[in-house]
């Protein structure tokens, strides 16, 4: 006649469902991708993700310490150059002045060990035809060339500052590269956060708007193909083995079966970055009236975690750690 289980009754006041929840979600879980622009005098909204600026360095040394305030575990910084100053090899990145590593001084010396600073290193941003890495004379992304360029940039952003740094290219073999060039040059103490498993996403879409990049065709030649989840779990034992501190899955909603396996297997903590396209989604159905945005941003986070990342980058993280 009745059943015999009953789990709703787990379920029926809110003190229930607070003891019993399985997975938490704390602002130190919460990294903050933040932009960094030259030759702006003032913030600038990004059309595509509205709530998301392109700093200049005193705005982002202000938002930076407000999203430190609320509780962030971090802030991953991106560089946007003037578009005159980019070229083939992406010559603003290893600069010592190019935006980026200007961008870290700002931060380090604000926030000193207050925070975790970690930086994006990859070329798309500086180059001029947008691709990860520098391009042989047939025009394809040369894997090796890149590494050294990789390497270069990764010491000038552990001199900047940076705590952690984000190789995101997808070259093979950026991770041994990077480690054994930061160890060579005195950096043994700067980690390395690996975009381990990284996909070929449209929902990159809005950060090209971002970062103010012009990319000519498409990163399918290095980024993985969404159709494969096996290949994942190799790129990350790979990072592994050549020493990555932290791995991470990219993009996270689409890919949380990956992302599953991923914090299934690793030895070290697991980090997803909810990308610009999934920021973009929510927000825009949000506007419209269709979901509750505040909801509909802590369900997306908290089934990142989920599904296994003890780290996520959001773009919510500061005012998402300013609920929690
Ligand atoms: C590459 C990089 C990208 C993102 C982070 N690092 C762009 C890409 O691979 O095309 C995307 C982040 C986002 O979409 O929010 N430097």
């Amino acid at each position: 006649m009745f059943p015999a289980e009953r789990p709703r009754r787990l379920r029926g006041t809110k003190a229930l469902r607070r003891l019993v929840a399985e997975t938490s979600l704390e602002p130190r879980h919460l990294v903050l991708p933040m932009f960094v622009a030259d030759g702006i005098d003032s913030p600038r909204e990004i059309t595509s993700m509205p709530g998301v600026y392109q700093h200049t360095l005193d705005t982002l040394r202000a938002a930076a310490t407000d999203a430190v305030r609320a509780g962030v575990g971090g802030l991953m910084l991106f560089g946007v150059p003037r578009p005159e100053d980019k070229d083939a090899r992406g010559s603003g990145a290893t600069d010592p002045d190019g935006i980026l590593n200007r961008g870290l001084r700002a931060l380090r010396d604000e926030l000193g060990d207050d925070t975790v600073l970690m930086a994006d290193t990859c070329l798309d941003e500086f180059t001029s035809h947008g691709h990860c890495g520098v391009l042989t004379a047939g025009g394809a992304v040369d894997n090796d060339a890149t590494l050294t360029r990789y390497v270069d940039m990764a010491v000038a952003q552990a001199e900047s500052g940076a705590h952690l740094l984000g190789p995101s290219g997808m070259m093979d073999g950026q991770v041994a590269a990077i480690r054994e060039g930061l160890d060579d040059a005195g950096h043994a103490d700067t980690g390395i956060l690996a975009y381990s498993a990284k996909y070929a996403s449209a929902f990159y879409g809005p950060f090209r708007e971002a970062v103010g990049s012009s990319l000519e065709g498409d990163r399918r030649t290095y980024q993985q193909d969404p159709a494969n989840r096996r290949e994942s779990l190799r790129e990350v034992d790979l990072d592994l083995d050549e020493g990555a501190d932290l791995v991470m899955v990219k993009p996270a909603m689409s890919y949380l079966d990956v992302l599953r396996e991923v914090a299934d297997m690793s030895t070290v903590p697991v980090a997803a970055y909810q990308i610009s396209g999934e920021y973009s989604m929510i927000t825009a159905a949000a506007q419209n009236g269709w979901i509750d945005r505040d909801a509909a941003v802590l369900e997306s986070l908290l089934s990142i975690r989920r599904a296994g990342a003890d780290v996520v980058l959001t773009y919510w993280a500061a005012e998402a750690a300013g609920w929690l």
